[in-house]
């Protein structure tokens, strides 16, 4: 666990329940109610809502009768959305261009000769050896 969160920072606390509850409450919603369910048309109501946001025209009463899971799936995708900058996310947006006009990076060897091999490995883990 420890090596696990050890690559985390204090973002992804934040990150990684929100992904994970956007990604659930939206296969949750499906599954009850497109899959296991008598249907649910979600662009009738849900979609009208999101293409308005984008359109600076929110209708928000198409989404006030949604199914519950959408609307939370909504919620938890606009939080996400929200924290996208401060998290690692970020990096979704930046194109590596500088990769093909940086000069190339040559490895070589410094010495002609092969570097010693050093065994780091302590004395208490090392394998015993017997005397032939
Ligand atoms: C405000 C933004 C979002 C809206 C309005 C939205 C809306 C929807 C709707 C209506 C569905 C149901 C689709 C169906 O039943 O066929 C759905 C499913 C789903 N959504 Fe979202 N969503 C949003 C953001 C996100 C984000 C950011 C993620 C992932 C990071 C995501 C992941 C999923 C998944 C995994 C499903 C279930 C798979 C599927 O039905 O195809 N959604 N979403």
């Amino acid at each position: 666990m420890r090596r696990l969160t050890s690559g985390s920072d204090r973002s992804d606390k934040v990150l990684f329940p929100l992904l994970s509850a956007t990604v659930l409450l939206g296969i949750s919603a499906t599954a009850a109610h497109n899959v296991f369910g008598g249907g649910y048309d979600y662009r009738e109501t849900v979609s009208v809502w999101f293409r308005g946001v984008f359109t600076l025209q929110p209708h928000p009463a198409a989404v006030a009768d949604a199914p519950l899971l959408f609307q939370l799936h909504a919620v938890t995708a606009c939080l996400l959305f929200a924290a996208w900058p401060f998290t690692r996310l970020v990096h979704v947006w930046s194109v590596p261009f500088g990769y093909l006009f940086r000069p190339y990076l040559v490895y070589r060897r410094r010495a002609a000769t092969p570097a010693p091999v050093v065994d780091h490995t302590p004395a208490s883990e090392a394998p015993v050896r017997r005397a032939a």
